[in-house]
């Protein structure tokens, strides 16, 4: 069964058809990479599914509902979490801080206690810490919950932000360009705690990325985004031998790592 659908998804930015059209659907389970070259509207697609742009046309349809205009936190209720494609953390928080924000943000209080560090419940507090160190111990980072962000370094900080995204236990996961800027091994780190995310929690994943070796070497199915439209969609080996694809990307920057 399809967790996440796009019906005809469309968003226009004044006379700038960001989206176009867009028919797209994600089994339970699946891996799937969503690809194109720069401006394709890929950020734009996440963001109408997470609510922060309301579409112009079409529909979203999560677990069989219909979301299409919720508000973010509306969306996010409803187990479906991302990250940002520019890392938000909480730079002067420790890394067991930043967990307790995103659990605060997501959840029923609410950002400004979040931010003031209002705290939990002792039953919401005890079921937080245990889920944050089963988070952490899980994402390899355990020993690190102590340390503040800042001090971190950047792949160590992704990864936290990976946990930012799973502590409240999303049945689908969107992740935009989880491993940019990363170096080789920071990106295989990354690649392995997301392939595990699946396989042992069960999280159906979306992810937007530009380095090919990574999404190639993770997803399930790829579907192809060139100026707001899909252009192609299938397995890895599909998308590496489909023309259309290919010329898509000809001309334009080499993201490939
Ligand atoms: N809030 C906005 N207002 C106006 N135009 C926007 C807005 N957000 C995105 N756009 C435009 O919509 C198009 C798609 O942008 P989007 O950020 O979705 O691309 P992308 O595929 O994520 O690109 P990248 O790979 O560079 O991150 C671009 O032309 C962009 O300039
Ligand atoms: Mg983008």
């Amino acid at each position: 069964m399809a967790i996440l659908e796009l019906q005809g998804l469309s968003k226009q930015f004044g006379g700038l058809a960001a989206v176009s059209g867009l028919d797209l659907a994600i089994s339970t389970g699946e891996i799937r990479g969503l690809i194109g070259p720069n401006g394709a509207g890929k950020t734009t697609v996440f963001n109408m599914i997470s609510g922060v742009y309301k579409p112009t046309r079409g529909r979203i349809l999560f677990d069989g509902e219909d979301i299409t205009g919720l508000p973010a936190h509306e969306v996010v209720k409803r187990h479906l979490s991302r990250t940002f494609q520019l890392t938000a953390i909480f730079r002067e928080f420790t890394v067991l801080r930043n967990l307790l924000a995103a659990y605060h943000l997501f959840s029923k209080t609410g950002f400004w206690n979040s931010v003031l560090n209002t705290p939990l419940s002792r039953n919401e507090e005890a079921q937080f810490m245990e889920d944050a160190l089963e988070m952490l111990r899980f994402l390899g980072i355990e020993d690190l919950k102590d340390e503040i962000a800042k001090n971190l370094p950047y792949g160590h900080q992704r990864v936290m932000s990976l946990g930012m995204a799973l502590i409240l236990k999303p049945q689908l996961l969107m992740l935009d360009e989880p491993v940019s800027g990363m170096n080789p091994q920071e990106t295989k780190n990354m690649m392995d705690r997301i392939r595990e995310t699946r396989d042992k929690k069960g999280v159906t994943i979306f992810l937007v990325e530009h380095n090919m070796k990574a999404v190639m070497g993770i997803c399930d199915q790829i579907s192809v985004l060139s100026f707001g439209k899909k252009i192609a969609e299938g397995t890895p080996q599909e998308i590496k031998a489909n023309t259309a694809v290919i010329e898509a990307y000809l001309g334009v920057e080499d993201h490939a790592a």
